[in-house]
């Protein structure tokens, strides 16, 4: 199969990124950061998630973040949203996409949010059918596909089964996601094949942490076979509070190298995120975990 010619990012910086910063993030940080990111050309902003404050505080600021931002047209700006409580909430905020996300492992289904598979979908059924009533699109996200931090291997049955039953609530994009980085460039494929037999191909999106440093890899063994939407997070922030151990996302940095070496087009400036990706890493006070954004930087200033 050719590679597409068009990918779509989806930009996870400020919620897949910052939801595990320890430091809690001042409200004008994340909203500058979300400026930065929109005004480089980011198609898709995960900008926030409305879930328990409890479970992730650094996301409490959440309303807070969605009323402050300058959105730009062109840009869709998407929340999470566990359940109904959540769907309200990104109402109030304008959301334009919301995510239900569920797991392909029991286990890690209940440490993220304390309830089965089966049981997330059925929370999951009203938060799709008001996302649908009130015309914002609906995305689903499918945790631990390519493996689980408590369960270890995952069968791509049960991974498949999840994408089936996403779709049948009505997701217009669903997000294979290998939260803790495990997945290799083989398997990666061999889910997303298994996946597009039973959704449409352009509408599942690869969600690959770098743990491991496979995830560049995984996307190029997407494209492959056909996947055109990536997720990924400026300066690599990130990880999942309940998946210990795992690292950032992959950059968005070195997945715009990765295209741009390849001649595909995704709309967005690289030097405007290597910008964004060097200001917010000085800000949190570490350096950027992105290989191309380091490199990019430092030969700007050599
Ligand atoms: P629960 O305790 O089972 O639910 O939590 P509950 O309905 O019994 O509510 C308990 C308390 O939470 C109540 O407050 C509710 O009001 C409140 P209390 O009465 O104790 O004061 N509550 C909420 N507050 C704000 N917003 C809400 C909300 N819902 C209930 N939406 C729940 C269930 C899902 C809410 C909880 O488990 C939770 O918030 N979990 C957080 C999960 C999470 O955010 N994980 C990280 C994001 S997922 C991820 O990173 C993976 C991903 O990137 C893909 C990948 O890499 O795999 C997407
Ligand atoms: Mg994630």
């Amino acid at each position: 199969m050719n590679l597409p010619e068009k990918v779509k990012i989806v930009e996870v910086g400020p919620r897949d990124g910052l939801q595990n910063e320890r430091q809690t993030v001042p409200v004008e940080v994340k909203v500058e950061f979300c400026n930065r990111l929109s005004a480089a050309g980011v198609p898709n902003l995960e900008s926030a998630s409305f879930v328990s404050a409890k479970w992730v505080p650094q996301m409490a600021s959440s309303a807070a973040v969605m009323q402050a931002i300058t959105r730009r047209p062109g840009t869709i700006y998407s929340v999470l949203t566990p359940n109904m409580k959540g769907f309200e909430d990104a109402l109030t905020a304008r959301a334009d996409e919301v995510v239900i996300f569920g797991a392909a492992s029991e286990a890690f289904s209940q440490r993220n949010i304390n309830c089965s598979i089966a049981e997330s979908i059925e929370r999951f059924r009203p938060v799709a059918r008001a996302a649908k009533s009130h015309k914002l699109r609906l995305r689903g996200a499918i945790s631990c596909a390519l493996g689980c931090p408590y369960q270890g291997e995952v069968p791509i049955e049960a991974v498949v089964d999840v994408a089936q039953r996403l779709a049948e609530l009505g997701c217009d994009e669903i997000d294979v996601a290998d939260t803790i980085g495990v997945g290799t460039p083989a398997k990666t494929a061999r889910t997303m094949e298994a996946v597009a037999r039973v959704v449409p191909r352009e509408s599942i999106s690869g969600h690959f942490h770098d743990t491991y440093g496979q995830a560049v890899a995984n996307i190029y063994a997407s494209l492959e076979v056909g996947i055109s939407i990536f997720h990924s997070s400026t300066a690599g922030l990130g990880g999942c509070p309940y998946a210990k151990g795992a690292t950032g996302n992959v950059s968005t940095e070195d997945v715009l190298f990765l295209l741009e070496g390849l001649g595909i087009q995704t709309g967005i400036d690289l030097n405007a995120i290597v910008d964004a990706g060097q200001w917010i890493s000085a800000i949190l006070g570490q350096k950027a975990a992105s290989r191309a954004g380091n490199a990019l930087f430092a030969k700007r200033n050599a």
